[in-house]
């Protein structure tokens, strides 16, 4: 993939996933912190970050329309502060937690990552993000609890989607919990170091890049601890559509298209069809959460 050399440090790209992953990097006031001595070595797996155009004018924010510049033309209405999350279920610590209260503290951190919908588009996004583990661990998890539920804000009056009843709002979403623990997995607030748009799910939404894109909740106001597998919207809609999993997989075609290749929002001169990569490219990091399991049945 061609890369573009850029001198603004909170877009240097030069960094490969593994050592980004491993690096805690604090977005402090005014910018990011250096990223110095490991950004030089093993260029081979660089991305490219789509531009903050890109990323907050082609959406799928269904509570505001389902046209792809709808959410960038509605969400505006949406109402972000104050902000609270309900944490419930099988939870040390539940109860209404205002967004500072939930966040404060825990580490925030720049995560470039490829972002692949469902319908067969993609792009890259540098989020600025907390683990959802360390999330987790603040509310304190339940030796019982074996999945995380999310449940995004509904402002009827505010939603021109929601009043149209395009889903069943309020729109659902669940991981198991040995997912939701990854380290990939993240809740953010932010994208290249700004407050994250309401379009892209302000002020604060699930990533999780080896996901179809519809499993990456936006303006989230519950997170539940189960036992059981929890709905999902998609799921709900048209189960033999989408399941509960929703992984990348290039081999296990949607009913109606193809899921091999993808075409990359904001490609440029040089932009075609790109290969779609198992688990998006992250299988070696999230491989073995799924060792043994049928991934033509658990869709
Ligand atoms: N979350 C809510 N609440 N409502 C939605 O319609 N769409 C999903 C996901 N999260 C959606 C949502 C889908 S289908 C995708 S591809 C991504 O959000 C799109 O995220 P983006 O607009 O930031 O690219």
């Amino acid at each position: 993939m061609a890369h573009r050399w850029t001198n603004d440090l909170t877009r240097d790209d030069v960094t490969p996933e593994h050592l980004w992953l491993n690096r805690r990097q604090i977005i402090a006031a005014g910018g990011a912190l250096g990223l110095g001595s490991i950004a030089a070595p093993a260029l081979a797996e660089t991305l490219e970050p789509n531009t903050w155009e890109e990323i907050t004018s082609y959406n799928n924010y269904y509570e505001f329309g389902t046209g792809k510049d709808d959410p960038a033309r509605n969400a505006g209405a949406l109402v972000t502060s104050p902000w609270s999350i309900t944490v419930d279920g099988l939870v040390d610590k539940p109860g209404e937690y205002s967004l500072a209260d939930l966040t404060s503290g825990l580490s925030v951190e720049e995560r470039i990552y490829r972002f692949r919908c469902v319908e067969a588009w993609s792009m890259v996004v540098p989020w600025n993000g907390i683990e959802l583990a360390d999330i987790l661990d603040r509310v304190g998890v339940q030796s019982g609890a074996r999945y995380v539920a999310f449940e995004t804000v509904v402002q009827p009056e505010n939603m021109v989607g929601v009043q149209r009843r395009v889903l069943d709002f309020p729109y659902v979403e669940g991981l198991r919990l040995d997912e939701a623990r990854h380290p990939l997995t993240i809740l953010a607030t932010g994208i290249y170091g700004r407050p994250i748009a309401n379009q892209n799910g302000a002020p604060i939404r699930l990533v999780v890049p080896w996901k179809y894109g519809f499993k990456s909740i936006k303006s989230i106001v519950r997170i539940s601890l189960t036992a059981d597998e929890p709905p999902t919207s998609w799921n709900k809609a048209n189960a033999r559509e989408y399941g509960f999993y929703s992984n990348v997989n290039p081999n296990v075609d949607h009913p109606r298209w193809s899921q091999a290749t993808e075409r990359r929002i904001g490609g440029g001169l040089f932009s075609s069809r790109q290969d779609t990569l198992m688990f998006n490219g992250y299988e070696e990091d999230v491989g073995a959460l799924y060792a043994g399991m049928d991934l033509g049945a658990n869709y």
